[in-house]
């Protein structure tokens, strides 16, 4: 008699179809993956919890000007690409970046030496987690002008933006997109990153979850649970949009459709 495939595991797990944009799984390149065997190690996690693809995205950017540039990110992403193939885990990977906004990112988004998500128009941007709203608005604005559509990283771990959430009104009417980590999700950065982030969920003005995934071991690319706890604690169609549908377009460079999201006031 035929085995059915993955008879054993829950649904997202059979279905592999869930798309992780935010991970360092690029091994000894940031803070990330310190080996081979960790990045090889993090892709079994991630296809064993349902994730087909995934954005290698390491810092980048940094003000100090460390970090790898583009052309050591698309070498090193192919390169664990093969390694992944080599070792039969079938997780599709992409280049992207986790950059550090500065006052010259956009200008280095127009150059090329920082990247976008997967040659698309998204760049996944992060900022610092405190005392910087302002530049960080402008930071957006400016990659916005270039016709890029900026990713925010995170947006619930920033101090000023658990003090002020109407600065995500202003992001998101702007056109930027905010993608919230897995851990947030779950607790694991603490209450007010956790209250935040189901406030972004709750209210629609999240577009993406992700891993933010660093080890094998700890802040791992599991993603098994946070879908659970989407179709739990809101809708299985929450869970899709937010860990299928959205980074999918993103992976095709293919317009959002995100409704309007009930405000803050
Ligand atoms: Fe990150």
């Amino acid at each position: 008699m035929r085995r059915p495939l993955c008879s054993s595991l829950p649904r997202p797990a059979c279905l592999q179809k869930m798309i992780d944009l935010h991970a360092h799984i690029l091994p000894g390149m940031d803070d990330g993956a310190p080996s081979l065997e960790a990045s090889l190690e993090m892709a079994r996690l991630a296809v064993e919890s349902g994730v087909k693809a995934m954005a290698a995205t390491p810092h980048c950017g940094l003000p100090d000007g460390d970090g790898p540039d583009a052309g050591q990110v698309r070498t090193a992403a192919a390169r664990l690409g093969r390694a992944l193939e080599r070792a039969g885990i079938p997780l599709r990977l992409y280049a992207g970046m986790e950059i550090f906004g500065t006052a010259q990112t956009a200008q280095r988004l127009r150059e090329g030496t920082l990247i976008p998500l997967a040659g698309s128009r998204y760049p996944l941007i992060e900022f610092p987690f405190e005392g910087y709203a302002r530049q960080a608005t402008q930071i957006l604005e400016a990659v916005l002008r270039l016709g890029m559509q900026p990713i925010v990283a995170h947006p619930e771990r920033y101090r000023y933006a658990q003090a002020d959430p109407q600065l995500l009104n202003e992001w998101v009417d702007m056109g930027c997109l905010l993608q919230i980590n897995r851990g947030s999700l779950l607790g694991r950065f603490g209450p007010r990153e956790e209250t935040l982030a189901h406030r972004l969920v709750g209210r629609g003005f999240a577009a993406f979850v992700a891993s933010d995934a660093h080890t094998p071991v700890v802040r791992t690319p599991w993603l098994r649970d946070v879908w659970a706890l989407l179709c739990r604690e809101y809708s299985e169609e929450t869970a899709r949009l937010l860990l299928e549908e959205n980074p999918a377009r993103v992976l095709g460079n293919r317009a959002m459709d995100m409704d309007e999201p009930e405000w803050f006031d």
